[in-house]
Order: structure tokens, then sequence, then C-alpha cells
């Protein structure tokens, strides 16, 4: 292995940042709007697409519409790295792009090292990683691996009752070529994805940079509370059927169940039909987001709900229907990969490159609650990620940082791992 240069040339990905930045971003609250197959998105693409070619590689679009950068000729042995350029509601610059960057700035740092690949490498944009707009999270790599049905992603709507079918054909897209992607997965030998870390794991700690562990079972249930439309003056509270008490039921019993089991449980989105402030609403949507270190505890919170919900819909004269919309199991990222990206992130970080010079070796193995699209390859190929440090510890939101040497760490450490795998 060559040496690398001990100071890896920022200005690579801080280019890349600042146009990638002002994409799909609300001028308002700062934060993004990059949902699928929107305008902000089709921008974050062509960034992207214009980012890979500027550095000669080969981008394509798969069939389920996740692209692909090549660097090297498409073949078996191959390395990919990547994430996702979507966001939630309002989300922060990192989750997904950091790791999209930081991919093709490694490509920049790899060839300023004059680093011949030995495999072909890709760098990978999937879509809809957060399910912001259809509601099924990492479903690019979901359709990619077949743990979703083509059918079932094709009728996925959004809010406005469009369906994934149709926003695909507007971007261009042939949405009957979805489905399983062996041909395209078979060719890795590993996916590394780095991402910005979305809780106080490192952000105590002097390792900008730590490794996943594991990524908590967790899911989406869906929870449609049935009501009846009345008056809001003149309906006597025992004639009511309201889906409100109900579903505020459902919340608090969330709450005490993630508590009891610690775990997390979230309703962050509820859809309020008719929403008038004087009649009473026929219907509630809403959506329970759990995860739990294990499979028992998760049971455990999501049944717990189910019943309680039961119980007070059944007291209100309520109708109600819980299905699930998304289910990832445990998440446990192969330990040989692992310990070799700790292994190499450790020597990256003893040369004090773009890392503090340390002489502890004991990069940060984390678990997380966090679902990524490398939780969806894992149960297919040999994959591992990188979390760079977030010292706000919020994601999710416009107030998720990394600070701008953290992020120059991240590309180090991405490009050491990269050269390490492409040698073999
Ligand atoms: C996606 O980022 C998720 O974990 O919700
Ligand atoms: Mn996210
Ligand atoms: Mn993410
Ligand atoms: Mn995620």
């Amino acid at each position: 292995m060559s040496t690398p240069n001990p100071v890896p040339d920022a200005g690579a990905f801080d280019r890349l940042w600042a146009d990638l930045a002002p994409v799909g971003r609300d001028a308002g609250s700062g934060g993004y709007h990059r949902f699928s197959w929107t305008g902000a998105d089709t921008d974050a693409r062509a960034w992207f697409t214009e980012a890979a070619a500027a550095r000669g590689l080969d981008v394509r679009t798969d069939r389920n519409g996740n692209l692909w950068a090549w660097w090297g000729t498409p073949g078996p042995g191959a390395v990919a790295t990547g994430s996702h350029l979507d966001s939630v509601p309002d989300g922060g610059a990192f989750d997904g792009p950091l790791g999209v960057a930081s991919a093709l700035a490694a490509v920049d740092e790899l060839r300023r090292r004059g680093v011949t690949p030995a495999r072909p490498l890709a760098v990978v944009v999937f879509v809809e990683e957060e399910g912001g707009r259809f509601g099924v999270p990492c479903l690019g790599s979901r359709l990619a691996t077949g743990e979703i049905a083509p059918e079932r992603a094709r009728g996925l709507t959004d809010a406005a009752g469009v369906t994934w079918e149709r926003a695909m054909e507007e971007a261009g897209l042939d949405p009957l070529g979805l489905g399983a992607d062996p041909d395209t997965l078979g060719l890795l030998d590993a996916f590394v994805e780095l991402h910005v870390e979305q809780g106080r794991a490192l952000a105590d700690t002097p390792h900008p940079v730590g490794v996943a562990g594991s990524i908590w079972p967790h899911g989406r249930w869906r929870m449609d509370f049935t009501g009846r439309a009345d008056h809001a003056g003149t309906t006597r509270l025992a004639d009511r059927n309201d889906p409100m008490p109900p579903f505020a039921h459902a919340i608090l019993a969330a709450r005490s169940l993630a508590e009891a089991h610690d775990a997390r449980a979230t309703v962050a989105k509820a859809v309020i039909t008719p929403n008038g402030t004087n009649a009473i609403p026929s219907l509630v949507r809403a959506w329970l987001d759990a995860r739990a270190a294990d499979e028992d505890a998760l049971g455990a919170v999501v049944e717990g709900v189910r019943e309680a919900a039961e119980k007070a819909a059944r007291e209100h004269g309520v109708g109600l229907a819980m299905t699930n919309e998304s289910h990832t199991p445990l998440v446990s990222f192969a330990h040989d990969l692992r310990d070799r990206l700790a292994a190499v992130v450790a020597a990256g970080s003893a040369r004090g490159e773009g890392l503090p010079p340390s002489t502890d070796t004991g990069v940060p193995v984390l678990p997380t609650g966090a679902g990524h699209d490398a939780g969806v390859l894992a149960a297919h190929v040999p994959t591992a990620m990188l979390y760079v440090r977030n010292p706000t510890g919020v994601s999710h939101s416009p107030e998720e940082w990394a600070s701008p040497d953290d992020c120059h760490a991240g590309v180090a450490a991405l490009a050491d791992v990269l050269q390490d795998l492409l040698a073999r």
C-alpha cells in the first residue's frame, strides 16, 4: 500500500458540499425538502450525475432509479460506497448527502494518492431512503434486494395520492422495470456507507469517526381511527364517535411502553379528516415509528400500543385498523469487515491523516436506532458503515451538524478504507 499523503485535499469535499447545499433548502428554516422525483430531487440527482461525470465516472441508472457511478468497468469483485440524497420534511443537510459527497471526494483523494484500483469502484445513490414521500424507507435498496415486491412499490402513494409509478414515470424513468437486481448487487464484494452520526454517541469522544456495529430492529405501523363527523357544539359527549381521544391514548401508551422497554416509539405524523376546529373528525390516520434493541422488546411496544388503542377505540365507539408498513430486522454488520474498517481508521488516525493524532486505537463501534440502506444491503452483500461525529447530537432537523474538520476526517477515513478494500 502506498503511503498516503497525511493532508487530504479538503477543498474537493468543500466544493462538492457548497454546490449541493442550496438544492432543496428552505430559505426560512434552513431545513431540506428533497422528496423523491420532485424538482429538488431531480436537481440533487443532476448534481450527482455532473459531479461524477466530471470525475470521469460512468453514471448508470438501475432499474429502480438508484444511481451508480463506476470507476472502472462494472464487474465482479467490485466495492461500492454511497448513501442517499432524499430528506425527511425539513431535514438536515448531512443525513445522506454526507455519504454521497464524501464518496466522490474519496475518489479524488484516491487519485491524488496515485491509487489505481485493482477492482471496480461504484459510488451509489439510493432513492427514497427516508420514505419521506411514499412512506416506505429504504425503498431503492429494498427493491434492489427484492425485499419489497415491485407491484407494492408501484402502488405506494404520496400525500396527494400520486403513485410511485406515476411519479417515476413523470421523472422520465420506466416504473415497469422495477424489481430485484441481482445482476448489479452480485458484482459487489463490499458496500461501505458513510453517514453522519444521528445521536450523541461520538459527540463527547475524541473520535471524529466511528464504525457501525448494529442497527436496532424497527418499523412503521399505520393506525386508522374511524369515527363519525359531527357538530362540536351540539353533539352530546355520550353520542360521539370521536377518534381523537383513542388517538391520544395511543400516543401516551407509545411513550410509556417505550420507557418500560428501553425502546423508542414515536407518533410524529397524523392526518385528521376533515380537520376543522368545530367538527368532530371522521378519521384520524397516524403512524407509529417503533425501534428497540431486540425483536421481543419491539413486539412488546407495538402490541402494547395496539392493545391500548383498541381498548380506547372500543370505549369511544371508534373503529381501529393497525397495519404494518415496513419492518427491518436486527442488523449485525459483518464482524470481519467491521473490524477491518476499525483497524484501517485507527491506522489513519495514528498517521494524523486528517484525524487528530491519537494513540487511542479504540475506534468506537456503535449500535444505532437509525435505519440505513446499508442495513438492507447487509443481508445480501458484506456491508459496513462509518459514522462521522455530530456535535449537536440532533438529526432529522435543520440543527443536524458535522464540523468541516470532521467531514474531512470522514473523507480521509473513507479513502483509507476504500484503498484497503480495492487493493485486494
Ligand atoms: C431514517 O433515517 C430513519 O432511520 O428513520
Ligand atoms: Mn434519515
Ligand atoms: Mn440517512
Ligand atoms: Mn436513515
